[in-house]
């Protein structure tokens, strides 16, 4: 049987770290997860259950209904990816929201929304063939995986990034409030007490403000060919 790698991509918010990491799965024949899909999920159950109000979070609340939060993935054939679903409802374009953004780094802060998370992750990428992305993929869920990257980009190019994306599939907002979303997410994730964001000292960095998807692409699938010799 051919060799099989874990290939963790790390990094902050809009890098552009999903897009890699799924055409990348695709061109290995790997499975991939998007594990910030699975924290956007809890957050879009919690903000549906009232568990979020008023900038405020019933964090007892929403742990005590952890265990009946079940999310899963579906390859969607025709969008040529996999779609995430909670409890069976395909929530995909719900969660890419502004307003689950705005509260999905506070959800993520939670440890026993962390430990749920994480143990799901293990099991999927236990047979490696993965690439996951996520903030703590090279430094908690795959400590020992093959091939660690983590992604950077200026935030006002993030930020232009990810508002692109938003206005094509129809979301009406300021540039502005994209780029302080970007600023504040970054913030909380890398500072927060349990599983920071932070560059594992193993994992290759790449700054891909001036890098096309392309470029990054062929830097690792260099990187691949090497871990598989
Ligand atoms: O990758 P993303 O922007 O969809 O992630 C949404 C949020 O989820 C991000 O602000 C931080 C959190 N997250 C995390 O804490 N750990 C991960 N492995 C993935 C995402």
């Amino acid at each position: 049987m051919s060799k099989k790698i874990v290939i963790a991509i790390d990094g902050f918010s809009s890098t552009g770290k999903s897009t890699v990491a799924r055409k990348l799965a695709k061109e290995l024949g790997y499975i991939y997860v998007d594990t910030g899909a699975m924290y956007r999920a809890v957050t879009y159950f919690a903000l549906e259950n009232g568990f979020i109000s008023e900038h405020k979070l019933d964090k007892e609340g929403l742990i005590s209904e952890l265990e009946n939060i079940h999310i899963t993935f579906k390859f969607n054939e025709e969008l040529g990816f996999a779609e995430v679903y909670l409890n069976g409802e395909n929530i995909e374009a719900d969660i890419r929201t502004l307003k689950v953004s705005q509260h999905v780094s506070h959800i993520a802060e939670i440890s026993e929304v962390r430990r749920k998370l994480v143990q799901q992750q293990q099991l999927m990428g236990k047979d490696k063939g993965v690439v996951m992305d996520g903030r703590d993929i090279a430094t908690v869920v795959f400590p020992d995986a093959e091939l660690k990257i983590f992604m950077t980009a200026t935030a006002e190019k993030r930020a232009t990034r990810r508002y692109k994306e938003l206005l094509e599939r129809g979301h009406n907002l300021s540039y502005d409030d994209v780029l302080k979303n970007v600023i504040t997410r970054d913030e909380i994730d890398s500072t927060r007490e349990d599983s920071p964001l932070v560059k594992s000292d193993d994992a290759i960095e790449f700054d891909n403000s001036e890098m096309s998807i392309e470029e990054q692409l062929s830097s690792i699938r260099q990187l691949v060919k090497e871990k598989l010799a």
